[in-house]
């Protein structure tokens, strides 16, 4: 897998039951001496065009079940408005939600305006569409909800990466390239070594400043205390996203809140329990070899105590997997 600074996650449950570990390919990448970032004035990250035109525009879970959304754009002329409207395929009221704007700015770098407005009493299974924009130029995107948590109901999951490291413009272009699924698809954010952008040397002493400011988790609902690491149920999965660069030792806001969230998961509700990370634990690969060691040190006993299904991690740019894993002495 890439260097995973964002997992979305997707993979049709039946699909990860079939996967027996071993090599199954023999594919091998071409290396690339010298890769070139697509060009900034690429089609795919093309401006929409209108005054104010929402772009970057990417939704995620914005509660702990799936009947809430976090619409998150950005606006580059002006504020405009933090209102989303939004409707279900069935119904014939209209819905508003009024959320947030933020800016930011990084070393010679400002923002445009990111706005996250979070849509709630969303009904299960359900296509919505939703418009943003309001006053200026608009643009309508849909989705469909998961299905109620429950066990046995399928859903279909997806990993993807990214890594603008510093470049904000690149987050701008990024976020517009992501729209494309990002807008229709709620993705799950975790922040990897990339998104840390602490850089004391240009004045950057705030920690995740760009990532924080942009991609917002739905972190409070499952009373974790930072953005970085938190939990969702969707459908037949309890997910959990922890955090490789927020700190994870014994003492930790972190341990303390992976321990009190593990004894949580109800296996008759979710019969899937998924963690993400960015640091493997286990990867055989030279690059990154055993930076993810720490932390299993420390985790490793509760994810067998609570039989954790699948573990998807990304920072090492080699993808690898393997059959359940335990390294340490029984
Ligand atoms: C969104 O709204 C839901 C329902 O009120 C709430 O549980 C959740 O915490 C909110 N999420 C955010 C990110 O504000
Ligand atoms: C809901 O909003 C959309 C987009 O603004 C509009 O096209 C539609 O007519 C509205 N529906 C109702 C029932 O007001
Ligand atoms: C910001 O600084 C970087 C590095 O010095 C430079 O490449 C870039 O062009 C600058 N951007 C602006 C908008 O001045
Ligand atoms: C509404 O969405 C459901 C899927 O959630 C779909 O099966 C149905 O055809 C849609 N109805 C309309 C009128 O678009
Ligand atoms: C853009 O939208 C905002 C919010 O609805 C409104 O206050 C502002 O007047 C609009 N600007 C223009 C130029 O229409
Ligand atoms: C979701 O809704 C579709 C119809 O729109 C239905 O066929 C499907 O069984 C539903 N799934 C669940 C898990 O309820």
């Amino acid at each position: 897998m890439g260097n995973s600074s964002f997992v979305a996650i997707a993979l049709l449950m039946s699909v990860v039951v079939l996967c027996n570990g071993g090599k199954t390919s023999s594919y091998v990448r071409k290396l690339i001496q010298n890769p070139v970032d697509m060009p900034l004035d690429s089609d795919a990250f093309a401006i929409p065009p209108g005054y104010n035109a929402p772009q970057q525009v990417h939704i995620t879970q914005g509660d702990h079940v799936g009947q809430a959304m976090i619409i998150s754009w950005v606006t580059v002329d002006e504020p405009g408005s933090n209102e989303v409207i939004y409707w279900s395929n069935s119904s014939l009221q209209n819905f508003t939600a009024e959320g947030e704007v933020f800016t930011y700015t990084y070393y010679n770098y400002t923002s445009g305006f990111i706005h996250h407005t979070n849509i709630t009493n969303l009904q299960f299974n359900t296509t919505y569409f939703y418009v943003v924009g309001i006053g200026n130029t608009t643009r309508q995107f849909w989705f469909i909800t998961p299905p109620e948590v429950g066990i046995n109901v399928p859903y279909t999951f997806g990993i993807i990466d990214n890594y603008p490291n510093h470049d904000n413009v690149r987050w701008d272009t990024w976020g517009r390239f992501i729209e494309r699924s990002a807008a229709y698809q709620p993705w799950i954010w975790t922040a990897g070594n990339h998104e840390i952008d602490f850089d004391p040397q240009i004045g950057e002493t705030q920690p995740f400043k760009p990532f924080s400011n942009r991609y917002h988790t739905p972190y409070v609902a499952s009373q974790s205390t930072e953005p970085y690491y938190y939990s969702i149920k969707r459908g037949p999965a309890h997910i959990i996203v922890l955090a490789s660069y927020s700190a994870y030792g014994t003492s930790s806001l972190q341990y303390k809140w992976l321990t009190s969230e593990l004894p949580k998961v109800d296996r008759t509700k979710t019969s899937w329990l998924i963690v993400l990370m960015h640091a493997p634990w286990y990867n055989s690969y030279y690059s990154h070899y055993m930076e993810g060691e720490p932390m299993r040190v420390v985790f490793e006993s509760l994810f067998v105590k609570y039989k954790v299904d699948i573990v998807f991690a990304g920072h090492v740019h080699a993808y690898e997997r393997s059959v359940s894993v335990n390294a340490q002495p029984h």
